[in-house]
């Protein structure tokens, strides 16, 4: 069992991989579990809309409660279930963050994959959870970095969430819309430079926008080849 968080700046991605990224291993026989844990904002059940008789934010505030009422099964993929969180509430400490890691140890030998969707910049207080993962992900929107300083600026982005409790470090491109050649060469030297394998890039994609309004993970629809591929690197090296 492995436990894989996503994480990176506000708006990359990150719900979208999360879902999709789950949705295709649970497609591939793995039983995954993906954790809502972006206490801030919790939006992933706008992606996936599965009845949720008790959210995350239940379990931290009472953490008696039983953990099958946080799970939601989802009906059309065998072996991919949610643990989804809503706006409730008003403070939110290192303590919450603290249950959350909890949780995951309670549930990690029931599953064969947890994805863990963190909230955006990864705050002081969540680092309790990046602690509890066996690897990082960081989400890099590739629309956001100058195109002149893209190396530099992608050391800068790996630096900037390369934290002490990080235990393995790989990292997405999303909306990379650049040639191949170039993207290569840009794997080849982050590669070099920190010795962190870049899993895939994810093209900007209109299914993947449709995703929040639809409510179903927009793998579901159709195939979506980037996603596969960033699931067989993790079932191959992480996994
Ligand atoms: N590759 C993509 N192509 C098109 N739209 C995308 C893609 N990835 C994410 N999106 C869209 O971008 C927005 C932000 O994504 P989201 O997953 O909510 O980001 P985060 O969780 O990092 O804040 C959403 O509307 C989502 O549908
Ligand atoms: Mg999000």
């Amino acid at each position: 069992m492995r436990v894989v968080g996503i994480t990176g700046s506000g708006g990359v991605g990150k719900t979208t991989l999360s879902v999709n990224i789950a949705s295709c291993l649970a497609a591939t026989g793995v039983r995954t579990l993906t954790i809502d844990a972006d206490l801030y904002f919790p939006d992933m059940s706008s992606h996936v809309r599965v009845p949720s008789p008790r959210s995350i934010h239940d379990y931290v505030t009472n953490p008696e409660i039983d953990t099958e009422w946080l799970i939601s099964q989802y009906n059309k993929i065998k072996d991919l279930y949610f643990v989804l969180g809503e706006v409730k509430m008003k403070e939110i400490d290192a303590h919450a963050f603290s249950m959350v890691s909890g949780l995951i140890e309670v549930l990690k030998n029931y599953y064969g994959a947890i994805i863990v969707d963190f909230p955006s910049g990864v705050p002081i207080e969540s680092l309790p959870l990046l602690s509890s993962l066996d690897l990082q992900l960081i989400v890099i929107d590739l629309r956001k970095i100058p195109l002149v300083d893209l190396e530099i600026s992608i050391l800068n982005t790996v630096y900037k969430y390369w934290k002490d409790e990080t235990k393995k470090l790989g990292v997405i491109f999303n909306f990379a819309d650049l040639p191949e050649r170039r993207l290569e060469v840009l794997e080849e030297y982050i590669y070099s430079e920190l010795g962190v394998h870049i899993l895939g890039e994810v093209p900007y994609t209109h299914s993947l926008l449709m995703e929040p309004y639809l409510g179903i993970p927009a793998c579901l629809d159709g195939e979506l080849p980037s996603i596969e591929r960033i699931t067989q690197e993790l079932l191959k090296y992480y996994l």
